[in-house]
């Protein structure tokens, strides 16, 4: 699961009735050339890690193993009664060789082995003790004929092979070797032998899981002629535009068909309103998704942060059509958010990417993203269809309220036309790459926009902090004056979004105020400006004004991209961050 984000790895395998463990703190890369001579192994389990309990040490690396050097344990998520499990163990004697919450369970889990409990059994008595999230795999030495995984809250899925299975967070790590799979339920235990697999829940009741096909290959995650997946991917959007349309436009009629909401035009026009719920650029495409339904459909329709929501114990309206967006469909807060509103009879959608994720399941509805695979961390082909979906889907809302039918095939037009606009601004990326390499010694800068310009901003600022690692903040361009103004020198650079819409001489009074105090400006929009009105301007094309801002986001992706390459970042994997957030 490199590819997720990690700050160190190990793994553990079974020879002779014995655990050999290797861990790195630096890279997998480091951790293969320590696994030289291990090859013979048949069974072994591996992780990488990103840091929650106790710093990146080799020490902290899983895999965790008892004392008695038996019991070798996995875990993805947090312990929250970790602390206590910690102090018990010590009072017991056992000394604890990490820092981490994890460590506890491999303690737990050899004690009751050493009582003569099977593996399974020994998983679940452990379990019951335990408070928090986990998704963990087990093996014990004595015993290297089987694994045995739980998951609560961190996804596992299992991969069946001829003779051989697998165990992972993640279906991209299986689909090299089967796309038969098995995801695991929340309180679900697996068993897995060479030949065979069963499940049951932690408290002893069979459960019976058919496996799934997985609608992926290899190939899909691999990185072809790219030097990385970020690249790739930002490349990759105008097919990955036609997938998310593919099927779901109705030109004739000039509306949408998102059959998997479920929803008929009757219940379609009880939504008096929608909230979407999401995390980081989610969030943001939510933000810019809301505001198109609310222009499409007169809906009122906003986005919030989903923990935010959920720790705020909202009032929910029975008439609102809360959507939960994600790419991995595994973020925690997103998934908590969705228990939580599914529990208060609220009517939840997903719009999720990865297919069989555990927010689409508990969703149950929704409308899935086509966007493939996305392994890079920093959003970006993902994003940019979480918001053609919501397009699709103010379309719908509105074709059935007020949006007229000529206007509906206007807005059908302008989707069948973004994978080619797409493309159009994905060629410039040696004039946007030329323009990032004149900003690579800023320090901070500033992202400015105005109603359709403003989630974008976010989201620009949001790319370049955490691929460059370039402080950046975005701000309402109204609220520049109020406050922010103050920081502009000729050693912070903003980047205006400027739409060609009616607000276009608003953001050219926001350009001159900035310039008027030293501020250097560099424009991304899509009117035709004059090239000297900034020390920069990017030009996308136009493609129908409610759907400017997805257009708009595109030299933002490409902007920061070429920025952190130009400053040598680890673009696929910026540091402190992981791809998929399972934990709290
Ligand atoms: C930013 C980024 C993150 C994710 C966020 C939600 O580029 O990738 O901010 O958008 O962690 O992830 P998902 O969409 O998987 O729920």
């Amino acid at each position: 699961m490199e590819y997720r984000g990690y700050d160190s790895a190990g793994i553990a395998v079974e020879r002779d009735r014995d655990l050999t463990v290797r861990k790195s703190a630096v890279r997998v890369g480091e951790l293969r050339a320590l696994t030289e001579g291990l090859e013979g192994a048949v069974v072994g389990i591996a992780h990488t890690r990103w840091a929650t309990h106790g710093a990146a040490t080799e020490a902290n690396a899983h895999p965790h193993v008892d004392e008695s050097g038996r019991i070798a344990v996995v875990h993805n998520g947090i312990l929250e009664n970790a602390e206590h499990l910690r102090a018990q163990l010590v009072e017991q004697g056992v000394v604890l060789a990490s820092e981490t919450d994890s460590e506890v369970l491999a303690h737990l889990i050899a004690a009751e082995v050493r009582q003569g409990r099977r593996l399974e059994d020994a998983v679940r008595e452990s379990l019951r003790g335990v408070e928090g999230t986990y998704g963990i795999v087990v093996l014990d030495a004595q015993r290297p004929d089987e694994l045995v995984a739980a998951r609560n809250g961190s996804p596992i899925v299992l991969g069946l092979g001829e003779g051989e299975m697998f165990i992972a967070s993640d279906v991209s790590a299986l689909v090299l070797h089967t796309r038969q799979v098995v995801y695991l339920e929340d309180g679900e235990v697996a068993t897995v032998r060479a030949g065979d697999y069963h499940t049951s829940t932690v408290d002893s009741r069979r459960t019976d899981r058919a496996p799934t096909t997985v609608d992926q290959s290899a190939t899909d995650f691999e990185l072809g002629g790219f030097s990385d997946y970020m690249d790739k991917e930002i490349q990759e959007q105008p097919e990955a535009v036609g997938r998310a349309l593919l099927g779901r436009l109705d030109a004739r009629l000039g509306t949408a068909r998102l059959d998997g909401l479920g929803l008929d035009p009757r219940e379609l026009r009880g939504i008096r309103r929608v909230k979407i719920l999401g995390c980081g650029s989610a969030y943001y495409a939510g933000q810019l998704g809301a505001a198109m339904i609310e222009e499409l459909a007169r809906v009122p329709a906003d986005a919030e942060p989903a923990a935010e929501f959920r720790y705020r114990n909202p009032v929910v309206d029975p008439d609102c059509l809360y959507i939960a967006v994600s790419q991995s469909g595994e973020t925690f807060d997103t998934l908590a958010t969705v228990e939580e509103l599914r529990r208060k009879g609220a009517r939840v959608a997903g719009a999720v990417n990865v297919v069989g994720s555990a927010i689409a399941r508990e969703c149950g509805s929704g409308v899935f993203l086509h966007a493939g695979p996305e392994i890079s961390v920093a959003s970006t082909k993902a994003f940019t269809n979480m918001t053609v979906s919501f397009a699709m889907l103010g379309l719908l809302l509105g074709r059935v309220r007020d949006l007229s039918a000529t206007q509906g095939k206007r807005i059908v037009e302008g989707l069948q036309a973004l994978p080619d606009r797409i493309a159009e601004v994905v060629e410039q990326r040696a004039a946007i790459a030329a323009v990032a390499d004149r900003f690579a010694d800023a320090e901070h800068m500033f992202y400015i926009g105005r109603v359709r310009g403003w989630p974008v901003a976010r989201e620009g600022a949001q790319k370049l902090k955490e691929i460059s690692y370039i402080h950046a903040e975005a701000y309402q361009a109204s609220e520049l004056k109020h406050g922010p103004l103050a920081l502009i020198d000729p050693s912070m650079p903003s980047v205006v979004v400027v739409p060609d819409d009616e607000l276009i001489g608003k953001n050219l009074s926001t350009i001159e105020q900035i310039k008027a105090r030293g501020g250097p400006v560099i424009v991304v929009t899509n009117a035709d400006l004059p090239c000297d009105l900034a020390d920069a301007v990017i030009r996308v094309p136009r493609v129908e004004p409610e759907l400017d801002p997805i257009l708009l986001t595109i030299p933002m992706q490409l902007f920061a991209y070429h920025l952190a390459r130009k400053l040598g970042r680890d673009i696929d994997k910026p540091r402190n961050l992981a791809k998929s957030v399972t934990v709290e």
